[in-house]
């Protein structure tokens, strides 16, 4: 189950080289301020590709809260405090990672980048940072496990599971995944049908009905033997059956126990927001939950992620590990969240707009932007550890 580290990443390299490179007349390809890649990545992109990105539920105040959320906690730095070396590396659910970060399961990657999920594993596996591949990906299971090994053996990788329908469909894909060497399974609870999502409506633009972003269950063997005909030969009605086996309204707290049957290692589940869920989940014999609201893709006007991590966090009482998404885009969040009680964050949207901008090399720039000023961040407000972090760090706004 454990994954050793391949490469511990030299965070504050990253702010060393860029400014070494600089007395040779060189810039950073792209912009080290992660918040302005949205609008280039906008530039980039076609408006269906951008609209599915970057859009959320409704009018977007689920997207705007969780911003707000994360706004509402100020750091406030201590002095003359031992910090000039910082350790970030941590070990959750038996992954070794150079820091608490891993990058968010986000699918249909080939929609920002012919590349896709092959340039994401690549430039994580680089560095180390582990990468949880969705079941929603452009590429297999088997072709990014390759991809990833091809550039570090060791590198860390988890499986994020949308719960099929299908019982025999839903084994398949966790013995897939155990095969080509994933580790934890993430299974996300907050999409088993599509938010309203307005931007992605007014262009009509779904990808998975022309077949982008069904890899996975269109190479699945119980999910092909489902179908009158290969997926190859007629595209529609293997779209037709992917529907319903991805819309599920029968899943309850009870069937837990068929992804415990089937997987050997830890199961997270993702997509928690009220404590008494994240209970149920650690009674439910969870190892972990990602605290997360889908970046506010799925219901408009819900509370910012953010919000709810104090409470989660105090409900789990160290019972399970607690991860945490939506809304992160900085260092300096990352930093908050972990303060707050998680012991991991997922980032999402800034390694897409990095993808979408320059592939593997945009991923890479983004996460090593991302963990240097974590660890210049912790460094400066007094901290050698990022378990040494706790809520004394921060302060309401
Ligand atoms: C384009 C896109 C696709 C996503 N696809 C998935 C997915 O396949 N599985 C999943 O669990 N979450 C998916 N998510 C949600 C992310 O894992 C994460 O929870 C969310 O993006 C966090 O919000 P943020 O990007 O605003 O920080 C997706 C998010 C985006 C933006």
């Amino acid at each position: 189950m454990t994954s050793p580290t391949p490469h511990v990443v030299p965070a504050l390299a990253y702010q060393s080289e860029i400014y070494l490179s600089g007395l040779s007349g060189t810039t950073p390809a792209l912009p080290t301020d992660l918040t302005r890649l949205q609008a280039l990545a906008r530039e980039k992109l076609a408006p269906g590709p951008y609209g599915y990105v970057a859009g959320g539920a409704g009018t977007g105040a689920t997207m705007r809260a969780n911003r707000e959320a994360v706004d509402a906690w100020r750091i406030v730095p201590r002095m003359l405090r031992e910090a000039s070396t910082r350790r970030l590396t941590r070990t959750v659910l038996g992954t070794e990672m150079p820091a608490p970060v891993l990058l968010a399961p986000v699918g249909v990657l080939s929609i920002a980048h012919p590349d896709g999920e092959l340039a994401v594993a690549r430039a994580a596996a680089e560095l180390g940072v582990p990468m949880v591949l969705s079941t929603a990906s452009s590429h297999t299971i088997e072709e990014v496990a390759a991809a990833s090994v091809e550039v570090a053996p060791q590198a860390p990788r988890w499986y994020q599971l949308y719960w099929p329908t299908e019982d025999a469909v839903t084994i398949s894909l966790l013995d897939r995944a155990k095969k080509a060497g994933y580790t934890t399974l993430v299974v996300t609870l907050d999409t088993w049908t599509l938010g309203y999502r307005p931007l992605d409506l007014d262009d009509a633009y779904l990808p998975f009905l022309r077949g982008v972003g069904t890899a996975i269950p269109f190479s699945d063997p119980a999910f092909r033997a489902g179908l009158a005909a290969a997926p190859e030969d007629d595209l529609m009605a293997a779209v037709g059956h992917w529907v319903p086996m991805f819309t599920g309204t029968a899943l309850r707290w009870d069937r837990l126990t068929l992804l415990r049957d089937n997987w050997d290692g830890p199961i997270v589940l993702k997509g928690v927001q009220h404590p008494d869920d994240a209970t149920k989940a650690v009674e439910a014999g969870m190892d972990g939950i990602v605290v997360s609201n889908h970046g506010g893709r799925q219901i408009d006007g819900a509370v910012g992620a953010m919000d709810t991590l104090p409470g989660i966090v105090a409900a789990v009482d160290g019972r399970a590990a607690v991860l945490f998404d939506s809304g992160i885009r900085t260092g300096a969040d990352v930093f908050k969240a972990l303060a707050l009680g998680a012991d991991a964050v997922l980032l999402a949207r800034p390694f897409v707009y990095g993808l979408a901008l320059a592939g593997q090399d945009g991923v890479r720039h983004v996460l090593r932007c991302l963990l240097t000023e974590l660890d210049i961040t912790l460094g400066l407000a007094g901290y050698s550890d990022v378990a040494e972090l706790s809520p004394d760090a921060l302060v309401r706004a």
